[in-house]
């Protein structure tokens, strides 16, 4: 009885706290951001576009995972930031200080995003275009010589592959079945390889999987590697904290785009070990990395500022900055706990339909983001999600998601079948769909996606049968596993 009363007290603490919190922030004109609520804030999220037969209706957006909507607050935020824009870090005037303010100051917000201290740790931010951008940066960098060796498993965005395989020997790290680390493999390499670094995402952009990038540090370390984090897939959707829970399992470079996480300006961040980026240089010369250029020397800064070449992006740091609050502010516990009822439903509903199959591991659900990837030996994956934007208005993508070495073994193909396909473009070329999910999207949405998809493979399967085109796809389904 007693613990009943008490636990009354407490909920109506709480929610007192709650009703308090929402007072105080709708009295400075504020508004409280969480999950429920979101939707009304994204930007174009309810904009009707028309359909191929004259319907008019919004978007169903399932591809987050390519690029997010804007946020209302983060588009406010640049707008407001704009009134007082000026040169950064370069001109004497009242905007340019606060500009200059600003743009600083939001290194301190992305390290206590990653679960650093804004001041004082053992590492620093430097701004990019986004991750792409930052990968090639950091490897123009680290990679000393073509001999250098990076580690890196065959699941990667060709961004954190390519960076690297461009500069450098690359070994790879074989995925298992359903694309998922083989941590025996990274170590074994580890110990025939001299590895310089580790190069790993943090949240697949094919089977939304996340591996234990802590776990992974640590073997790195044991065998005197750096560990370089792609977060791209990972910001919008878990907190991430590059510290472990040891040192060891600390990450030394961790890299991410703002335009996955609704703040369409550009920009992104690389948060990296001071010490480790003053010793190397990017690259990428120009204005603002420099102390001192003389007619045959040239005097460069430390980091952030010499990774900075160029004129910085104001607007995609502001965005950025704002994106952080705002994300915080919802809560990754909520957003996970959101994005993993829609993954299930998604799941659920995509096996439930005849013929279909669902790449990466649908069990363990709770180690992955919101993506999910899928085929049906009903229809062929291009057709199939051509028509449902055509005729439904969703947004998926096909294809193989700029991870074509992953995508491939996925569907079950060897490099040799692979390369039969050099220069096919068409729907011929095997491919998956995939919808991936905001903080925004609703459970609604899924099932009216799954009911949609429903009637559309039945329709082009129809049509085939009536065509007798079955062999166009035929061989580019994948084996069961
Ligand atoms: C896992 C992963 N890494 C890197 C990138 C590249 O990001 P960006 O295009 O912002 O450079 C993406 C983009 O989809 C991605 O999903």
């Amino acid at each position: 009885m007693k613990t009943k009363k008490t636990l009354k007290r407490i909920l109506c603490c709480l929610l007192a706290a709650c009703l308090l919190s929402a007072a105080a922030a709708s009295a400075e004109g504020g508004t409280v951001y969480t999950i429920d609520n979101i939707r009304e804030y994204v930007v174009g999220v309810d904009e009707p576009v028309t359909l191929a037969d004259g319907t008019v209706r919004p978007v169903i957006n399932f591809d987050n995972a390519a690029t997010t909507p804007a946020l209302k607050p983060v588009v406010d935020e640049v707008n407001e930031k704009l009134l007082t824009y000026g040169s950064i870090g370069r001109g004497y005037s009242p905007k340019s200080n606060i500009s200059t303010e600003i743009y600083e100051n939001t290194r301190g917000k992305v390290l206590s995003f990653v679960g650093l201290e804004p001041e004082g740790s053992a590492y620093t931010v430097f701004y990019v275009n986004n991750t792409t951008d930052g990968l090639n940066k950091l490897a123009s960098a680290l990679i000393g010589s073509p001999d250098d060796v990076v580690l890196a498993p065959r699941m990667e965005h060709h961004a954190n592959d390519l960076s690297w395989r461009e500069r450098c020997k690359v070994v790879y790290a074989e995925v298992d079945k359903q694309g998922r680390i083989i941590y025996e493999e990274i170590e074994r390499l580890l110990k025939e390889n001299p590895v310089k670094i580790v190069a790993v995402t943090a949240a697949s952009n094919v089977t939304g999987y996340m591996p234990d990038v802590h776990r992974i540090a640590k073997m790195a370390h044991e065998h005197g590697a750096m560990i370089v984090v792609d977060g791209a897939q990972i910001v919008a959707h878990r907190a991430f904290s590059m510290l472990g829970a040891t040192p060891e399992e600390n990450i030394d470079f961790f890299v991410f785009s703002a335009h996955k996480m609704y703040s369409p300006y550009g920009g992104g961040a690389v948060v990296g070990l001071q010490e480790v980026l003053d010793k190397h240089q990017p690259k990428f010369y120009g204005g603002g990395t420099v102390e001192l250029v003389l007619d045959t020397e040239v005097h460069y800064k430390s980091a952030p500022e010499l990774y900075e070449a160029g004129s910085p992006n104001y607007p995609g740091v502001v965005g950025l900055g704002k994106a952080i609050d705002i994300l915080r502010e919802v809560g990754f516990d909520r957003i996970a706990e959101h994005e993993q009822k829609l993954v299930r439903r998604m799941v659920d509903g995509l096996k439930a339909i005849e013929n279909v199959t669902v790449y990466g591991d649908t069990e363990n659900l709770g180690e992955r983001v919101g993506v999910v990837t899928f085929n049906t030996s009903d229809a062929n994956s291009l057709e199939l999600a051509e028509k449902m934007a055509e005729k439904a208005g969703t947004a998926t993508r096909r294809g193989a998601f700029c991870a074509h070495p992953y995508v491939w073994r996925l569907l079950g193909y060897s490099d040799e079948e692979m390369a039969d396909f050099e220069g096919c473009t068409d729907f011929k070329t095997p491919g998956m769909i995939r919808v991936s999910f905001g903080i925004y999207n609703t459970e609604e949405e899924i099932d009216e996606f799954l009911e949609i998809l429903k009637k559309q493979i039945a329709e082009i399967k129809a049509h085939n049968e009536e065509l007798d085109r079955k062999e166009l796809w035929d061989d580019i389904m994948m084996p069961e596993y």
